[in-house]
């Protein structure tokens, strides 16, 4: 018979439903717990023993300890199991929480979905790797596909304490942003570098079962989803093409004669079908779906968009995962007070071909050396020679078009992604791409 847990949950955040799913989730985790199933104990409980009779689960929010609470509709907590009667005894290690969102909700079934597609792609990704050291997958889901109701995802969490002490979570984002200055420079330096080589790691997964090939492909088709707010949103294509029109040419910042990136997209989609490098994808490599765990070793999270969900599925551009951690250096995190002239000097060195040409910003110039560095991890996984204009600044240019919907938000450092975009439809322009 199964035991029942007692479920400890800071009541507010949980509706009916999610609690329900939570409860049940728990309790079926524990009874399987209990009967030595699915290696359960040791990745959640290495202390577990059979005469806990009285677990409980302790929920945390995650700004509580640090974090920020995920973007995609899903709740998204902190739990680990204890022992109420025998309190000496170890708590299990910390996991990550998400649930979807009540039935009927906006967006339920899609984040349902979401987490199950989670779930699989990771499973798809799990025998692959020699040493998952470097990743947090979820280790269990609750709930079934066709179903309505929540579905519950567990993962590892990382955290900077030991599995034991208090969580304290960290993300990328905290070392590259203003936040950072807590830190001294050159810890931060060691590392921002140290983010940046978990891109290496993603080689065992972008060849699971040795697949990778070059596909040809028609590049904008290929990118529609990473576009598809700033092409398809109603309300954004008016907000760009009334700041920059229906003509070939542009007038901003200092120039009367940019190309139109709405003008080099279409020439884009219709022209250039390439044959691209195609693997399996993390699909959402930023700063937020990196976090450290203790002696700060960066770990990779969230694969909600990795891709393919199944085998069989089609493969993904592998530089996907390169650019878009790529844009979040160029323009995503930085600072707002950096001199437009920085700026500027940033944005000629666009080739994958050069070496940068420093601009005395210690930001900017710290941000190339890390592009740098990234984009020779890129080299080494792409493997052969390849056209890098078609197989990198296409897809940069892509990736940043699509974030300057959601980054024109941010009154920050918009203006670094309208340039860093205008910039990249220049270079296509100049080089004839298209
Ligand atoms: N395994 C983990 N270890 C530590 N923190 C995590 C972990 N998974 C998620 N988080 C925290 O929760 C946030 C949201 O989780 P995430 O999986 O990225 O969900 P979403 O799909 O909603 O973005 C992350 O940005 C991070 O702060
Ligand atoms: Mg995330």
């Amino acid at each position: 018979m199964a035991k029942r847990l007692k479920v400890k949950l800071e009541t507010k955040l949980l509706l009916p439903k999610q609690r329900k799913a939570l409860q049940e989730a728990a309790d079926e985790l524990y009874n399987m717990m209990q009967n030595g199933e699915g290696n359960f104990i040791s990745k959640i409980w290495p202390t577990f023993n059979e005469n806990i009779t009285t677990p409980s689960l302790h929920i945390e929010t995650l700004n509580r300890l640090g974090g920020e609470p995920g973007r995609t509709g899903n709740l998204v907590l902190a739990g680990r199991f204890v022992s109420t009667k025998y309190k000496d005894m170890l708590p299990s290690r910390p996991m990550i929480i998400k649930i979807s969102p009540e039935p009927g909700m906006e967006g339920a079934s899609k984040s349902r979905k979401w987490l199950l597609d989670e779930y699989k792609a990771s499973e798809n990704l799990y025998d692959q790797f020699s040493d998952s050291a470097h990743f947090a997958l979820p280790v269990w889901v609750h709930g079934k596909e066709g179903g309505r109701n929540p579905v519950v995802l567990w993962a590892p969490l990382e955290s900077r304490n030991p599995p034991y002490g208090n969580i304290r979570l960290q993300q990328a984002v905290d070392f590259m942003t203003s936040s950072s200055r807590l830190y001294f420079e050159d810890e931060r330096e060691k590392i921002l570098y140290r983010i940046i080589s978990v891109t290496e790691n993603l080689f065992e997964a972008h060849c699971v079962r040795n697949k990778t090939h070059r596909e040809e492909v028609n590049i904008i088709n290929h990118y529609e989803w990473e576009l598809r707010k700033t092409l398809k949103h109603v309300v954004w294509v008016k907000a760009w093409k009334n700041l920059w029109g229906n003509k070939e040419k542009v007038v901003d910042f200092d120039r009367k004669d940019w190309p139109n990136p709405f003008f080099i997209c279409k020439k884009l989609y219709e022209k250039v079908s390439f044959p691209l490098r195609m693997g399996h994808i993390h699909g959402d490599l930023h700063p937020r779906n990196i976090v450290f765990s203790k002696d700060e070793t960066p770990r990779i999270i969230d694969f909600g968009w990795a891709r393919p969900v199944k085998r069989g599925d089609s493969l993904q551009h592998i530089i996907k995962d390169f650019v878009l951690l790529e844009a979040n250096f160029r323009f995503m995190t930085l600072p707002p007070f950096l001199a437009y002239e920085s700026m500027k000097h940033f944005n000629k060195w666009l080739s994958i071909e050069n070496d940068p040409v420093l601009t005395g910003d210690r930001e900017c110039d710290l941000r190339m050396n890390l592009i740098y560095r990234l984009r020779n991890i890129a080299k080494q996984h792409v493997g052969d020679s390849t056209n890098w204009d078609v197989e990198y600044i296409v897809p940069l240019f892509l990736v940043s078009f699509g974030l300057l919907t959601k980054h024109s938000c941010n009154a920050d450092c918009s203006w670094a992604a309208r340039y860093t975009v205008l910039s990249l439809a220049d270079y296509i322009k100049e080089k004839n791409i298209v």
